[in-house]
């Protein structure tokens, strides 16, 4: 900070300097995350392409809804509330008289979207929010007392508050610590699991989470070293890729930290209970959606659901994928990767596993 003197002898401290008109730090996003302030910055931002700071823009949300088919007093499981978007647009279709069970992982956003949701009105009597791990998924519509749903929606993986904060320690773009936990405070951080990860059980993970190429290779430069900031272990993965294009090494950091947060959240085998879980927490006809972001998430949802199809569990849903428009991939390029695949509750058990 600068020092300037003062004719009372005192030296005078100048506020920080603001860094220009397009802040690029998080901390100086302040007017984005405020935008009942500042709403004309938030449009703007929207405008760009970008997610402004703070916030998430839900996917496929016309498509959601649509499949989903809603009525006033459904009861429906949100097992993914991260900012609450897909959860405000089916509230707008359940009531009067339905109720939206939010879940979410995370003790840091969970709390201020419920406070949004709240603020906009949803009481306690159509809205209620778990922290928990949507593996529990049954144990915790048991314990509520909520019961089987007629629709639940699981938009897998990070929310952009969570990517966008660099304390997080989510991204490879801004510097923080080397965190990665969706619970800050519960088993390792990415830190302490790289520490302790072996060469094989590193290039396993870079395999199986991101079907990253150059795996052996990486992980024999990577594992059992001590990384604390996202921004060393982002320069130590470039530093061990070799020779090829930029553009491939920069895909190589994307696929390195997202096996590694995959692993630190054990989030396959959260996915997995869930759908082994999905047929008994569905009322008969009740709809599941559930949104992938990369082929390690989308090869599981399409097996169980051709599995559940097959026995009859199910009765119906998508054949093929659905993908955002061209138009929402650009207004939102964080909706690219994203693919939709929905299945139906069997009305009637016998009968759709005798026609399957
Ligand atoms: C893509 S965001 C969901 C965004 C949300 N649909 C919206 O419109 O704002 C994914 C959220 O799921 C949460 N999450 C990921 N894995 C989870 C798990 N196994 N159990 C509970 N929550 C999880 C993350 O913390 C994050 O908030």
């Amino acid at each position: 900070m600068e020092a300037a003197s003062d004719p009372s002898g005192e030296p005078r401290r100048r506020r920080p300097r603001y860094a220009g008109t397009h802040p690029r730090r998080f901390a100086e996003k302040y007017k984005e995350r405020d935008p009942a302030r500042y709403a004309e910055t938030v449009e703007k931002v929207l405008a760009s392409g970008k997610t402004p700071a703070g916030t998430h823009r839900p996917i496929l949300v016309r498509e959601v809804l649509e499949i989903l088919a809603l009525s006033p007093g459904d009861r429906v499981v949100d097992c993914t509330l991260g900012n609450g978007g897909h959860a405000r647009a089916v509230l707008g279709r359940i009531l009067p008289g339905g109720m939206l069970l939010g879940l979410d992982a995370d003790p840091v956003e969970l709390p201020r979207t419920v406070a949004r949701l709240r603020a906009e009105g949803f009481g306690p009597e159509s809205f209620q929010a778990v922290r928990t791990n949507h593996a529990a998924l049954p144990r915790v519509l048991a314990d509520s007392g909520f019961g089987p749903a007629d629709a639940l929606l699981a938009d897998l993986g990070l929310s952009s508050m969570q990517i966008d904060d660099p304390e997080r320690g989510f991204s490879f773009k801004a510097d923080g610590p080397l965190d990665m936990r969706m619970h800050p405070g519960r088993a390792l951080s990415a830190a302490d699991w790289l520490r302790k990860v072996t060469a094989p059980e590193l290039a396993r993970a870079l395999t199986e989470n991101s079907d990253e190429p150059r795996a052996e290779r990486l992980a024999q430069a990577l594992a059992g070293r001590a990384f604390t900031r996202t921004r060393e272990l982002a320069d130590a993965i470039r530093a061990a890729f070799g020779r090829g294009p930029e553009s491939e090494r920069e895909l190589a950091v994307r696929r390195v930290f997202q096996a590694i947060r995959i692993e630190v959240n054990g989030e396959f085998d959260a996915l997995e209970s869930l759908l082994r879980a999905l047929p008994g927490c569905l009322a008969p006809g009740g709809r599941a959606v559930f949104l992938t972001f990369h082929s390690g998430e989308d090869r599981r949802v399409k097996r169980a659901f051709e599995a559940g199809l097959r026995a009859g569990v199910f009765d119906g849903g998508s054949g093929e994928v659905i993908r955002p428009s061209r138009g929402e991939q650009r207004e939102n390029p964080r909706s690219a990767p994203a693919k939709l695949r929905w299945v139906r509750r069997a009305v009637d058990e016998a009968r759709s596993a005798s026609e399957g």
